[in-house]
């Protein structure tokens, strides 16, 4: 038998409507001005997914400053963008409304200013030193699962190539998984995103590092019902596909 850690958010809400509780989130976690961290195009959706948590925070009574600098795969220079107007506003939180590019940039942010080195140096696993500011993670298109990972996946300009920083400190610490907030998804992103969680689904068959949490979230509600496939269903079905 051997032993295994398994990360998630502590606290994660589903459903429709559940975006109605990011205020109280945020007043249990004592957030006084958090960052919210989006992309330009999110932000002006009438009635979008920002204009919907402005909306909620504002009916909680808390301030907040907007940031809609994230660019799709996000880059090392979002996040130092980022950060300058988390300082300039005496920002003490953050929330990413978004994908996956949201949320990575919300988590380099974080690292930014709370960690002295360039960002770059601290790609890797467990590499960061310092906890991050409270951050509560608003996902808009259900596919990369950042929102509850511990991955930070960032853009070099310099080197074009892509970089992780992997830790612990990463994981926001509540995420919101509202459909209600992924209406406005056009079909391309809605198939993309499908393909980004469906991998992670047959990673969940396939992998030789699964365990019994994630074999139980595999299979949906394994603790009371049979496997419904197994990892060799899975392989035999690929290999039918080539
Ligand atoms: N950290 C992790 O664990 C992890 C895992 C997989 C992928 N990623 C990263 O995630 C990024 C990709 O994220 P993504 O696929 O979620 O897309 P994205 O965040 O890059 O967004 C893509 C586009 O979709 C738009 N969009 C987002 N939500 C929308 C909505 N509700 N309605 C209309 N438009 C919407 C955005 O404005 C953006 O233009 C990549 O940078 C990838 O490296 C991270």
């Amino acid at each position: 038998m051997r032993y295994y850690d398994f990360l998630n958010p502590s606290v994660n809400f589903m459903g429709p409507g559940c975006v109605k509780e990011l205020g109280h989130r945020c007043r249990l976690l004592n957030m006084k001005k958090p960052l919210i961290v989006t992309d330009d195009f999110l932000a002006k959706v009438e009635n979008g997914p920002v204009a919907q948590c402005l909306e909620v925070l504002k009916e909680a009574g808390i301030d907040s400053v907007i940031f809609t600098g994230v660019e799709p795969n996000p880059k090392i220079e979002n996040c130092y963008d980022g950060l300058k107007i988390y300082k300039d506003n005496g920002c003490d939180s953050i929330i990413t409304v978004g994908g996956g590019s949201s949320h990575d940039c919300g988590k380099g942010i974080g690292i930014a200013a709370t960690h002295e080195k360039p960002l770059g140096e601290y790609a890797g696993i467990e590499t960061l030193d310092n906890p991050l500011p409270p951050v509560i993670a608003v996902d808009t298109t259900a596919g990369t699962a950042s929102e509850v990972t511990r991955h930070c996946v960032l853009t070099d300009r310099a080197t074009k190539l892509k970089f992780v920083i992997v830790s612990w400190r990463n994981v926001p610490l509540v995420s919101f998984n509202d459909p209600l907030m992924m209406l406005t998804v056009p079909r391309g992103l809605t198939a993309a995103t499908g393909m980004d969680a469906l991998t992670h689904a047959i990673e969940s068959y396939v992998s030789v590092d699964a365990n019994p949490v994630t074999d139980a979230l595999k299979d949906g509600n394994a603790f009371s019902n049979p496997r419904k496939g197994t990892k060799q269903d899975i392989i035999d079905l690929f290999r039918k596909a080539m």
